[in-house]
């Protein structure tokens, strides 16, 4: 196997641009997701197209009980990985702040089953002393806002359980990479009001896949939007309040 890569949530469009970033550079792929259907059509696009192995299978995120077999699978079946991306996200209705069942579920997706999957790669990767993981979070886990701060908490929470990660693994050489994208065009965003600035998927892969060749350990995609949280961060609570965001 031609250092295979596993993009978990690889059904998403974002996860779609990496998956053919890297298969353009001769990565062989596992593609995991809860939609077989959809993931058996990606892997022969992207076998077709690139001439890569892609193989995939059924990763549920919020069924942290599997994960340990999941990962084995993938493992056994592509003899090794030399990296893994986390591409999962639910975004969920607005509402769920105000409904914990809708909230919970919010959380399970975005981060309690990414410490549990990516917990496993590290001790995969950690004893070999090579590899990477790409995370994907979000800048509205930078700052809390009424539209949207059940994700955002748990986007936040993912980029803070990454740089925790980062740091258990820097000895190891295994790199962690943490990837907070803006406003990218997807079903995900698909009909939301306010967006400005919306990024190609496509062309947001491509720089996921970038990630590994430069030394950044956080990176925003596009990069102007470090500038923009930057700004939106220093705004003085008092203020940022009452703003309407
Ligand atoms: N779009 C944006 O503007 C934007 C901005 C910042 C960050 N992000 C983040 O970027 C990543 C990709 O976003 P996207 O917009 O491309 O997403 P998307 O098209 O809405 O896809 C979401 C992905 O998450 C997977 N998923 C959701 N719940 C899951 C679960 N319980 N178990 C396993 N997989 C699950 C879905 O797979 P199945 O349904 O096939 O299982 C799908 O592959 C996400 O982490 C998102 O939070 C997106």
């Amino acid at each position: 196997m031609n250092q295979p890569v596993l993009i978990l949530g690889a059904t998403s469009a974002i996860a779609r641009g990496t998956a053919a970033a890297f298969a353009r550079r001769g990565h062989d792929l596992y593609l995991a997701s809860r939609d077989l259907d959809e993931l058996q059509r990606s892997a022969a696009d992207l076998h077709l197209r690139y001439g890569v192995t892609v193989r995939y299978g059924l990763f549920d995120a919020e069924d942290t009980a599997s994960h340990p077999a999941f990962l084995q699978q993938v493992l056994a079946e592509m003899h090794g990985l030399s990296g893994v991306v986390l591409a999962v996200g639910f975004l969920g209705d607005p509402l769920a702040a105000r409904d914990f069942k809708v909230g919970a579920k919010v959380i399970a997706a975005n981060f309690t089953g990414a410490v549990s999957i990516l917990s496993e790669c590290a001790s995969y990767f950690e004893p070999q002393k090579r590899g990477f993981i790409i995370g994907i979070t979000s800048v509205a886990g930078d700052r809390g806002r009424q539209s949207n701060y059940v994700y955002g908490a748990a986007k936040g929470a993912l980029s803070l359980f990454l740089q925790g990660l980062r740091n258990r693994l820097y000895a190891s050489g295994v790199r962690v990479i943490t990837v907070k994208p803006g406003f990218v065009d997807t079903a995900m965003t698909f009909g939301l009001p306010g967006l400005f600035l919306v990024a190609s998927p496509q062309d947001i892969g491509e720089r996921i896949a970038r990630t590994l060749h430069k030394s950044a350990d956080v990176v925003y995609l596009p990069g102007f939007w470090r500038f923009i949280m930057l700004i939106i961060k220093h705004v003085p609570e008092p203020i940022f309040k009452r703003m309407k965001m």
